[in-house]
């Protein structure tokens, strides 16, 4: 059969980013990921994504305005999340909280450009008042309110975390969401896409997008990387693990993309962000050097076996994301968080000119056949 998991199908145009798979890059509007890790803000690549170039300072300033006010979500809407038991996923508990969102906004029914954009905005920041929460209320704490000080990293950091970030923590995770926010026709894109392509609605699109980006295979890999770093405790440990791993037929989390034969753009980037980070430690966190041994092991098994497979986005930020304190089963949240702004601006792209999209089946079930009475059937 032709085109299992639609591999090399090309689904939409887009102008928000492209993956150079061959040469391993990834632009968003134009701008290489690496320059924009380095120089720019969370809140300047939504506004490139959404409209379409980078801010001067006073259209940043009213950005950065209209995602403050959106940080507040309504309070039915944390009591909700207050029902989720310990065994919840806070994936689950996030893609439960978005579609509640809708309840309460004031445009959900409204597909206009204007409301669209307004939703973008306020889902975005809504997204990380509501990560904040999960994670606070999963260790037992009263969720912290934003604050009108802070940019979206680094009050993310303080809603879960309930303590102001430093200027480097900061800086980490404004590059962190940075790198997740766009990723062309990656499986969550495009299953928000197709709820938009319904002529649905925004909030419908990205609770779609939040249930897709939850899985091992996508989103969910970053957890799965943590919870290896964790069972392979010490560096020694990681090359015998990760052959075992292989003998048995295991995938090694963090490794491979479709779209790249090659290493991940974003991969490098947040490994330096992991070495600043541990740098400034105690130097006990063998993370990292675990991940180097795992990165050495995979090169040499894959260069045997003849397999393209490299590390990918979530290899490195499982390290970042652990040495910023924040817990392992939150981190697929924390990458929704950076996706939503990609997620909602494909939606306004995909309203702009949209067709249904609706591909089709290869049939591979019984030939044709007349229904029998049901007492002959066996
Ligand atoms: C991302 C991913 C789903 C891409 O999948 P895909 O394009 O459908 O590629 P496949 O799963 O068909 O893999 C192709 C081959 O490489 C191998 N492979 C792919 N990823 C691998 C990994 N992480 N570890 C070991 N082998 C891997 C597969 O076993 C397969 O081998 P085979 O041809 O002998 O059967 C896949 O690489 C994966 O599962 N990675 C781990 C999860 C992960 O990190 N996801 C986050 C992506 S950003």
């Amino acid at each position: 059969m032709s085109g299992k998991g639609l591999e090399g199908v090309v689904a939409a145009q887009t102008t928000l980013s492209h993956v150079y798979g061959e040469e391993g890059r990834l632009i968003y509007g134009g701008y290489d990921i690496a320059d924009l890790a380095e120089n720019v803000s969370f809140e300047e690549v939504c506004h490139l994504l959404w409209f379409g170039e980078l801010p001067n300072q006073s259209r940043l300033d009213a950005l950065r305005a209209r995602l403050h006010e959106g940080l507040r979500v309504p309070a039915p809407v944390i009591d909700l999340l207050r029902q989720a038991g310990p065994e919840s996923h806070p994936m689950a508990i996030l893609r439960t909280g978005v579609s509640a969102l809708s309840f309460y906004d004031p445009e959900a029914e409204d597909n206009s450009p204007d409301a669209n954009l307004n939703k973008a905005i306020r889902l975005t920041a809504q997204t990380c008042t509501l990560t904040g929460a999960i994670a606070r209320l999963r260790q037992g704490n009263e969720p912290v309110e934003p604050r009108a000080d802070l940019g979206l990293a680094a009050n993310l950091l303080y809603m879960m975390l309930g303590r102001v970030p430093d200027e480097l923590e900061t800086r980490i995770m404004d590059a962190a969401l940075t790198l997740h926010a766009e990723h062309g026709m990656n499986a969550s894109t495009f299953a928000a896409r197709v709820t938009a392509g319904t002529l649905s609605d925004m909030h419908s699109a990205v609770v779609s997008a939040i249930g897709t980006l939850k899985g091992p295979l996508h989103g969910g890999a970053n957890e799965q990387v943590m919870e290896m770093l964790l069972k392979i405790r010490t560096p020694e440990r990681a090359d015998a693990w990760v052959r075992e791993a292989l003998e048995r037929g295991e995938k090694i989390m963090g490794f491979g993309n479709r779209v790249y034969p090659t290493t991940d753009p974003r991969a490098p980037i947040l490994k330096r962000l992991a070495e600043e980070l541990n740098r400034r430690g105690d130097g006990r966190r063998p993370w990292l050097e675990i991940s180097e041994r795992i990165q050495a092991t995979m090169r040499e098994e894959m260069d045997r076996r003849g397999k393209k497979i490299y590390p990918n986005v979530d290899f490195f930020s499982a390290s970042v994301y652990y040495t910023l304190g924040i817990a392992r089963d939150m981190f697929t949240n924390v990458f929704a968080c950076a996706r939503m702004a990609g997620w909602t601006a494909h939606v306004i792209e995909q309203f702009r000119d949209n067709r249904l999209i609706r591909p089709q089946s290869e049939y591979v079930g019984a030939p044709p056949r007349r229904v029998a009475p049901i007492a002959d059937r066996t």
